[in-house]
């Protein structure tokens, strides 16, 4: 009755430890994605703006072009995380969404619907890969005045742009975008 009694009392006990660590894993994994997935986008930012300011939005395509997918594969490389970008209505031809991608893009747009702001819309999950377990986490990432001249309404992009983008990208969807709308996220992976 006794032994029971405490064994019984234990239970739970071991039942917090055996998930802690699982939990403790989680939150890690759940902190690398951030900093890793943060670095990225203000050091884009302000690279593109320095851009746009010197030789304008056609001078600056490139910068989306080939120093994002650039700079992501730098961070990939270093992290260890696997990171691209994707969209709803994407630009890139490579840039579609999984299916998990895109269950988290639709569910960012409820949520900013629904008044969360969308700077600071996330989501960590662990989701098994086939037999692998993988450590999934999507920022959004919203539009801004500076996003319009390339992704905004037809009255914001100069026609210069215009052609170079339907010359880069015939199928191109980014466009019709307003400020503070999301664009696309930024998608790590990691296995666990
Ligand atoms: C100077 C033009 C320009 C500006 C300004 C610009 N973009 Fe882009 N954006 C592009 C181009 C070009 C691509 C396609 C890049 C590629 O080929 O991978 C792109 C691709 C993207 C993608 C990847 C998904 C896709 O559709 O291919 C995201 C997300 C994105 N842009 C978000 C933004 C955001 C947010 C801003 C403002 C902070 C912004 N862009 C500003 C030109 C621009």
């Amino acid at each position: 009755m006794q032994a029971n009694r405490v064994i019984r009392k234990f239970i739970p006990l071991l039942a917090a430890l055996a998930v802690a660590p699982a939990f403790a894993d989680d939150a890690n994994m759940l902190e690398e994605a951030r900093s890793v997935s943060s670095a990225i986008p203000p050091k884009l930012l302000s690279v593109l703006d320095e851009e746009i300011k010197k030789s304008g939005p056609e001078g600056a395509i490139g910068v989306c072009r080939e120093k994002a997918p650039a700079m992501a594969k730098a961070a990939s490389e270093k992290s260890g995380w696997a990171i691209r970008r994707v969209s709803l209505k994407n630009r890139n031809p490579k840039a579609v969404p999984d299916a998990w991608e895109e269950a988290v893009l639709k569910e960012f747009d409820k949520r900013a619907a629904a008044g969360e702001k969308p700077t600071g819309l996330e989501k960590g999950e662990v989701v098994m890969d086939g037999d692998k377990k993988m450590y999934r986490y999507m920022k959004a990432l919203p539009t801004q005045d500076l996003c319009l001249g390339c992704h905004g309404t037809s009255d914001r992009i100069s026609p210069a742009v215009q052609a170079k983008l339907k010359e880069l990208y015939p199928a191109d969807q980014a466009v019709g975008y307003h400020a503070a709308e999301i664009r696309g996220a930024i998608t790590l992976k990691k296995p666990l």
